[in-house]
C-alpha cells in the first residue's frame, strides 16, 4: 500500500501531484499547435459537425462541473449551443432530427448509474452519443457511438482530482475540434487556445510548488464555521468543485456560489468565521468578482483570492498566484482548492481517501 502511494500519505495527495504528468498524457500527440489542429481519432460522419444543432452534457458531481466548464468553452470557441444537465434530472429533448443533438456523457468511472441512465434515454430517443471517460472497457464505452479517453491514469481516492483536470483538458481539445470542424474557430484563435493548453502541465506544477502556502492558510482557517467559494464564468464551476471537494473529505460545511449571487442571500451567512475563497483570474471576470469579495470582507470574512501572476491585488488575506494561461487559469486555480481541501481534512485526521458514506463510483440510481 505504502509503495503504491509513492511515498505520499494518501492517494489523494499523490493524485493531486500527478496532475502535470496526467495532463501531459491527456494531451500527448493530440494537438498540433502550429497548425491549430487537434487529432482525437473520432469518426464523426461527413458533415456531422456542421449540421450539429446542440451539445447536451450529462454528468454527476465533479464530472458535472467539468461539463459546465466545457459548455462555456464550446459557446466561446465553437459557436454551438451547449447545455449541461445533472444526469439524474435528464430527459432528452431534441429538435425534429434528434441525431443532430450530440449527447456527451462525462464520467470518470464510466459506471455511474445516473449517467448511464441518461445516456440510455438519449440513445433511445435517437441522439448521437459520446462517452468521455477515464476507464477502458467501462459500461459507458459500450453504450455510446464514440468514446474519448481522458488518459489520467487510475484514480484511487474517492475525491476526484487529476481526472477533473484531464476531463477539462480533453473536452477543450474536443471544443477546438468542433470549432474547427464547424468553421467557427480561426487557425490563429485555435493556436492561442492550444498554446495555453500546452502550457497547462507547467502551470499546474508551479501551483503545486506553492503547497506550503496552502498548508499555512489551512492551518489558519481549519476551525472556521463554514467555507464559501465564489467565481464567475469559468471560475463558477471551479467554485462549485472547490466546495464539493472540501465538504467531501473534511465534512465541513462548504458552499460554492456564482460570485454575483452572494448579495442575493448567502451574504447573510458571512462572518469572520467564514473564509471566502475566490477565483479572481483571467477567464473568471476577476474585477467584478473582486467587488463581490469586498462585500464579504466588509462583513469581516477572511478573503483568499486566486489571482493571475503579476496582476496587483490589494487587501486580500491570502493571494495565491497562477501563471497566465488564459481561459484555463480557473482550472489551475482549482489545484489550490484541492490542496486546501486536502490539508484542512488532513489536519482534522479525516479518512481522506475513503470519506464516510461515499463510494468511488455510484452504481445505483
Ligand atoms: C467527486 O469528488 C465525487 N467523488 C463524485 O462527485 C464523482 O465525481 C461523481 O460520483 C461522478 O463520478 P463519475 O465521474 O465516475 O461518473
Amino acid at each position: 500500500d505504502a509503495a503504491e502511494k509513492g511515498g505520499y500519505e494518501h492517494y489523494m495527495r499523490k493524485e493531486i501531484h500527478e496532475q502535470p504528468s496526467a495532463l501531459r498524457q491527456t494531451l500527448s500527440s493530440r494537438l498540433d499547435v502550429d497548425r491549430g489542429e487537434v487529432d482525437l481519432d473520432l469518426d464523426f460522419p461527413q458533415g456531422y459537425l456542421e449540421s450539429l444543432e446542440e451539445i447536451q452534457f450529462v454528468a454527476c458531481g465533479t464530472s458535472y462541473y467539468a461539463s459546465q466548464y466545457t459548455a462555456q468553452l464550446l459557446e466561446e470557441f465553437a459557436d454551438v449551443r451547449a447545455t449541461v444537465t445533472i444526469a439524474s434530472e435528464y430527459e432528452f429533448e431534441g429538435g425534429r432530427d434528434p441525431w443532430r443533438t450530440l449527447v456527451v456523457a462525462v464520467t470518470q468511472s464510466g459506471e455511474t448509474a445516473d449517467t448511464l441512465g441518461a445516456i440510455r434515454r438519449a440513445a433511445g430517443a435517437g441522439a448521437r452519443t459520446l462517452a468521455v471517460t477515464n476507464t477502458l472497457g467501462s459500461t459507458v464505452t459500450r453504450e455510446t457511438n464514440d468514446t474519448l479517453f481522458i488518459r489520467a491514469g487510475p484514480e484511487i481516492g474517492v475525491a476526484a482530482t487529476k481526472t477533473f483536470a484531464s476531463q477539462v483538458a480533453t473536452l477543450a481539445l474536443l471544443t477546438v475540434a468542433i470549432g474547427r470542424g464547424r468553421g467557427a474557430l480561426s487557425t490563429a484563435d485555435a493556436r492561442d487556445v492550444l498554446e495555453d493548453l500546452r502550457a497547462l502541465p507547467g502551470a499546474v506544477q508551479q501551483v503545486l510548488d506553492e503547497e506550503e502556502q496552502v498548508l499555512a492558510a489551512a492551518r489558519e482557517y481549519q476551525d472556521s464555521d463554514a467555507f464559501f467559494f465564489v467565481g464567475r464564468r469559468f471560475g463558477y464551476p471551479v467554485a462549485l468543485e472547490g466546495a464539493l471537494k472540501l465538504k467531501e473529505i473534511s465534512y465541513d460545511h462548504a458552499e460554492g456560489f456564482a460570485a454575483g449571487e452572494l448579495k442575493h442571500g448567502p451574504l447573510a451567512l458571512v462572518s469572520d468565521q467564514t473564509p471566502v475563497l475566490a477565483v479572481l483570474t483571467t477567464g473568471a471576470d476577476g474585477d467584478e468578482t473582486r467587488n463581490n469579495l469586498t462585500e464579504a470582507q466588509t462583513r469581516r470574512a477572511p478573503a483568499i483570492g486566486v489571482v493571475t501572476a503579476g496582476i496587483r491585488t490589494k487587501s486580500l488575506d491570502w493571494a495565491l498566484e497562477v501563471p497566465a494561461v488564459g481561459v484555463f487559469e480557473p482550472l489551475v486555480a482549482n489545484v489550490y482548492f484541492q490542496m486546501f481541501a486536502y490539508h484542512i481534512a488532513n489536519l482534522k485526521e479525516r479518512s481522506i481517501d475513503k470519506p464516510r458514506n461515499l463510494a468511488k463510483s455510484v452504481t445505483v440510481e
